[in-house]
């Protein structure tokens, strides 16, 4: 949500800030802009409501810097305009802000009774002004000073044109990584910014700022205390982040989804005992048959992935499991229970709700794993510990791979739960194949993707469609309709399959197509009867399931009845994509929407 790059080196800053923001723009695309401190030491600033490709099109041959910030913006405060872009300035200083501040009104108001004049209406600029007020030497302590008068998140990358060899950034709440090249230094909100300059980087953590030179980094707190950082390496290489040929990021995750599967099954199964083996969980059997409850907390796509983990650890492990959305549980006052275990699923290890939600449980004395994407991020920071899915950087806005790498983790985790406590190793060994078996279904599935897309074309005419599914098949028509919506802006409704007849029956009628989740279990009578109930209503029906049942069918291959949902969503996000592409959206950047949602 909303990405920031900067640059301090001997080289020109201003292709390596319109590259990086190119890398963060899946964060935000509402506006983007520049800032460059010129050989003259003036301060240069370009922004716009544009998108980063429109923008670098238009700077001027001779906007130069070799210290410089960039931004892409998702609004928050203030629509999304030329003025309210960043960066923001205020004489020497120049800001790009990402989080919220959230006493920005009253600073704002003692900054206009001081006789500042704020141009923007954003919660950002009033950062520039504070910074420039302050009467310290040095960048650092005036950053410092600024930042001990805001309530809220950020990360922050700051110039001021009388330090021109220096940037400061600080972080709280939002990500700001450090990457260390040869007598250069990059910083940003993402190593996506970063991979194709250096693999070297640091992370910073919240309540800590950092003073960057080309030849180096100085690290403290808030209340400057020096901390010491180590770096790590990169490890994802540069082409993850490359459409690689394929006209969108979606289409290219939903393709990668057999390799992704593979990465997350990697050297996990346990052929001797039918188990999986989950090195990170720091949980000991001892402790693993103490839980008596599971609680999944995610947001989105990742709390829809959490559900169909939910019942895959209850039918596998015969513990009572739960999701419920992190953005709902931080804000009332649960009961935290020692032999309860709290799963925290996040793509972005960055969600601020799930975080908070962590967060919270952690002071309670919850202990709280984590089922993340990102490594090393402030989730997988925060957690006792977890399960990496190894998918790879997912760019598009719509979450695919790391959807169906998460319900994979979850399958390899209700596993290991089970065969600990009462799986019979037949069932681990079936459970087992059937993992193995995913990643060629998968593809068998992506085989029918001229099929799936002609549908598509078809189902966009329609204004609103009906997503149903029982039991294993909830989650799935969930996530299915979530997919559709954000990157079609079809309307899309899910419902358990069981509850039709109890009010959206009413909606139905040949003007609403229902999409209904119809896996050949021991539910597909009862399945049968309520497609019986929509088509006698003249309403369509398009099944995802084992075998053709008439009009429009689409069929998967069949794996073992748990870990079916796996499957059974590969359509749907085939189908989603192409309804986007038929109505000729932004698949990747949906609007209104912005990856790594880390603000409230
Ligand atoms: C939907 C989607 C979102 C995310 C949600 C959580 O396609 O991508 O619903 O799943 O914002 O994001 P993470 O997993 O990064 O915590």
């Amino acid at each position: 949500m909303c990405g920031i790059v900067a640059y301090v080196g001997p080289r020109d800053a201003v292709p390596i800030l319109t590259e990086g923001l190119a890398r963060l723009e899946y964060r935000g695309y509402d506006s983007a802009g520049l800032a460059v401190i010129a050989r003259s030491g003036d301060l240069k600033v370009r922004k716009a409501k544009v998108r980063v490709a429109e923008l670098a099109a238009g700077l001027p041959a001779r906007f130069k810097g070799r210290t410089g910030i960039g931004h892409t913006r998702w609004a928050t405060h203030g629509e999304p305009s030329d003025v309210n872009a960043h960066p923001h300035v205020s004489g020497p200083i120049a800001v790009v802000h990402n989080g919220i501040i959230e006493n920005a009104d009253e600073l704002r108001a003692k900054l206009e009774a001081d006789g500042v004049v704020l141009t923007s209406q954003t919660d950002s600029e009033v950062l520039a002004h504070l910074i420039a007020r302050s009467g310290a030497d040095e960048p650092e302590d005036a950053v410092r000073e600024a930042l001990s008068q805001v309530v809220g998140t950020y990360g922050i990358a700051v110039m001021d044109t009388r330090h021109p060899d220096v940037l400061v950034v600080a972080r709280n709440g939002s990500p700001v990584v450090l990457g260390i090249g040869e007598k250069e230094m990059f910083a940003a909100s993402d190593v996506a910014a970063l991979v194709r300059y250096t693999r070297q980087v640091v992370h910073l953590d919240d309540g800590e700022l950092a003073t960057v030179r080309a030849d180096g980094f100085r690290t403290s707190t808030l209340d400057a205390r020096a901390t010491s950082k180590k770096p790590s390496v990169i490890e994802t290489d540069e082409a993850a982040y490359d459409a690689e040929g394929y006209t969108h990021f979606m289409r290219k995750e939903i393709h990668e989804q057999p390799a992704a599967v593979e990465r997350a099954l990697g050297g996990r199964l346990d052929d001797r005992f039918h188990t999986a083996h989950l090195g990170g969980l720091n949980l000991d059997p001892r402790e693993a048959r103490g839980v008596r409850r599971v609680k999944i907390l995610g947001c989105g796509s990742a709390y829809y992935a959490g559900q169909v983990g939910a019942q895959l650890i209850e039918e596998l492990a015969r513990i009572p499991a739960d999701a419920e959305p992190a953005s709902e549980f931080r804000y009332r006052n649960p009961v935290v229970e020692p032999d309860t275990l709290y799963i925290a699923v996040s793509q972005s290890g960055e969600t601020y709700d799930t975080l908070v939600a962590v967060q919270e449980l952690r002071r309670k004395g919850g202990r709280v794993l984590g089922v993340v994407n990102a490594v090393g991020s402030a989730i997988a920071r925060e957690c006792d510990g977890g399960v990496y899915l190894h998918a790879g950087p997912e760019i598009a806005v719509a979450s695919t791979k790391a959807y169906t790498s998460t319900a994979v983790v979850f399958a390899l985790l209700a596993l290991h739960l089970g065969r600990i406590r009462d799986l019979s190793p037949a069932d681990g060994r079936r459970i087992a194949a059937g993992l193995r078996a995913l990643p060629g279904q998968i593809t068998e599935i992506l085989a029918q993707e001229d099929r799936i897309a002609a549908l598509a074309a078809d189902l966009a005419t329609y204004r609103s469609m009906l997503f149903i599914g029982r039991v294993r098949g909830w989650p799935i028509a969930r996530e299915g309709a979530q997919k559709l919506k954000e990157v079609s802006y079809v309307h899309a409704e899910a419902y358990p399959a069981s509850e039709l007849k109890h009010g959206p029956l009413a909606l139905v009628s040949p003007e609403l197509p229902t999409v209904a989740i119809v896996p050949d279990d021991e539910l597909r009578d009862k399945n049968l009867s309520t497609l019986g109930e929509i088509r006698a209503r003249q309403g369509r029906v398009v099944t995802i399931g084992h075998r053709d049942l008439g009009d429009d069918s689409l069929v998967v291959p069949k794996n073992e009845p748990e870990l079916d949902p796996i499957l059974l969503t590969i359509p749907l996000q085939l189908l989603a994509y192409h309804a986007a592409v038929a109505l000729g959206h932004d698949v990747d950047k949906p609007r209104n929407l912005a990856k790594s949602v880390t603000v409230e």
